[in-house]
């Protein structure tokens, strides 16, 4: 069931593995106007699994079956970086959609003779690179090989049928099967491995005289046995493998069958997750020694927590990279997008913060709650520990910047930076107006609108002075009449 790891170029058959992913289907049962196989799996869209699949395939090319969305589908392939990077990725129209067979019959243009041909389905997400391999291994470039398994409820599925030495001889849809057959629990996945140039032959073979009136892909097992090719199956016992998603409830399924995989293999390797049930990365997660997380923490974009560090629960975090010792505290919302976030050695953030692209917080830093960063640099030691906006700013060692303040780095048309040098104090509720720079060891008295530089050791107060006035009477309401 657990896949040993994958060894590069190993069991690729002369000639080379091409793939084709069938994506043409509606999937109404998503009741979505998104193509099905752009729905997302762990932030990233089914077909794109199936094709970062056939990217650790080694397979060099692809040809993706589109219909049902097709324009919408084949713009978004364009953004799957990693798999248009391993091979050539086409795109073959099947309109309209008459069945499997019909489908990879659309494909046979855009492949060659030479190698196997590994049939996928675009909405079946989770199947391993390994369990491919394997099936390539049976085939051999000579046997057609086909991924089975065993359903104690077939209904619906294909059937394997095996003749009485046990060799696989047909496989017989559901609503053609008779009850005998019906009774067979060994079900074909959809997914198979076959000679390229048998695979053109026998496509070219296949007829639509059953009880769907379509074109099965799976009637070339029967030409396979009738020429004397060799059909043989590969059972898998583990069913997220060949699972497809034609349901939100399936997809929900799916999803927390592969987050509870990745969170299985991070404690393998030391993480202490509070609830691996609680827990979701959509995209990669690396952790170093003696990690903890909280329950309910999402992980997207590429993620990277170092020695020790601690997150509280229900912490958002994307594109960052935590250093060692750092305690992120919870309901804490980190995003880097394409600037990244760093947070330094030790330092302690939120609860509630939020970390925007750009912010780079030095060792020993101090974030806490209501406070905002956003693409400025604190070096060591800093803190804003309430309520406060930091924006296009640089922060040096042990600045205090107080409650409530901010730096107004936008004046509706460009941003400014503010520069507040080390040793700073920022009293409670200033608006320091960029382009500004705070001078080292200054202090900003509470209030102050601050819009020129100050001088290093001073102290600056830039507010309405006190005034008392005394025997001060109040308004008051007029009596009614
Ligand atoms: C197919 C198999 C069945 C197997 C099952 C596993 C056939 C005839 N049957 O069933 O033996 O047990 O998969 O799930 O192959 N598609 C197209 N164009 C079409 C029809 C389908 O692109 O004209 C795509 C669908 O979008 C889907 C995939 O092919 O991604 C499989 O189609 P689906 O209808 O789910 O499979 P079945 O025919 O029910
Ligand atoms: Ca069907």
């Amino acid at each position: 069931m657990t896949a040993s790891p994958i060894t590069p170029g190993r069991d690729i058959p002369p000639g080379g593995i091409q793939v084709v992913v069938m994506a043409a289907g509606k999937g109404t049962r998503m009741k979505s106007t998104l193509p099905k196989v752009l729905h997302t799996l762990a932030g990233r869209p089914l077909l794109q699994h199936v094709l970062d699949t056939a990217a650790d395939l080694q397979a060099r090319n692809a040809v993706v079956i589109t219909g049902h969305g097709a324009t919408e589908v084949e713009a978004a392939c364009a953004g799957f970086t990693r798999a248009a990077g391993h091979f050539d990725m086409q795109f073959a129209r099947q309109e309209p959609q008459l069945g499997t067979g019909h489908a990879v019959q659309q494909a046979v243009p855009l492949l060659d003779d030479a190698g196997v041909v590994v049939v996928l389905s675009g909405d079946v997400p989770l199947t391993q690179a390994d369990t491919l391999y394997h099936l390539l291994k049976m085939s051999n470039s000579q046997h057609m090989a086909l991924l089975t398994l065993e359903m104690p409820d077939p209904t619906g599925y294909g059937r394997i049928v095996r003749g009485s030495d046990g060799t696989v001889q047909a496989i017989v849809e559901h609503k053609d099967a008779s009850e005998e057959q019906r009774a067979i629990t060994e079900i074909y996945s959809g997914i198979m491995a076959v000679p390229a140039k048998l695979l053109k032959g026998w496509l070219a073979r296949l007829d639509n005289h059953n009880a769907q009136q379509e074109y099965y892909l799976t009637d070339i097992v029967k030409f396979a046995v009738l020429d004397g090719v060799r059909v043989l199956a590969h059972k898998i016992d583990d069913p997220v493998q060949v699972a497809g998603v034609n349901s939100p409830v399936q997809l929900a399924e799916l999803e927390r069958a592969y987050q509870l995989q990745q969170a299985r293999r991070l404690m393998e390797d030391g993480v202490r997750l509070a609830d691996p049930a609680r827990f979701d990365v959509r995209g990669t997660l690396q952790c170093a020694r003696d990690v903890r997380i909280d329950v309910n923490c999402v992980f997207e974009g590429d993620v990277n927590l170092g020695e020790g560090v601690s997150i509280g629960a229900n912490c958002v975090i994307a594109n960052a990279i935590i250093e060692a010792g750092a305690v992120i505290h919870p309901f804490t919302h980190i995003d880097g997008e394409k600037l990244g976030v760093r947070v330094g050695v030790g330092a302690l953030i939120g609860p509630f913060a939020r970390l925007r692209p750009g912010a780079q917080l030095g060792a020993e830093v101090h974030i806490g709650n209501f406070v905002e960063v956003k693409n400025s640099t604190l070096a060591k030691g800093a803190k804003a520990n309430h309520l406060a906006y930091l924006g296009d700013a640089t922060v040096g060692e042990r600045v205090n910047y107080g409650a409530g303040s901010i730096t107004a780095n936008y004046d509706g048309a460009n941003k400014h930076r503010t520069v507040i040098e080390d040793d700073v104090h920022v009293g409670s509720n200033c608006v320091l107006v960029a382009p500004v720079t705070i001078g080292a060891g200054g202090t900003v008295g509470g209030g102050s609108t601050i819009t020129k530089s100050t001088e290093p050791g001073t102290l600056s107060v830039a507010r309405g002075k006190q005034v008392a006035i005394a025997n001060w009477k109040r308004p008051q309401k007029a009596p009614k009449a």
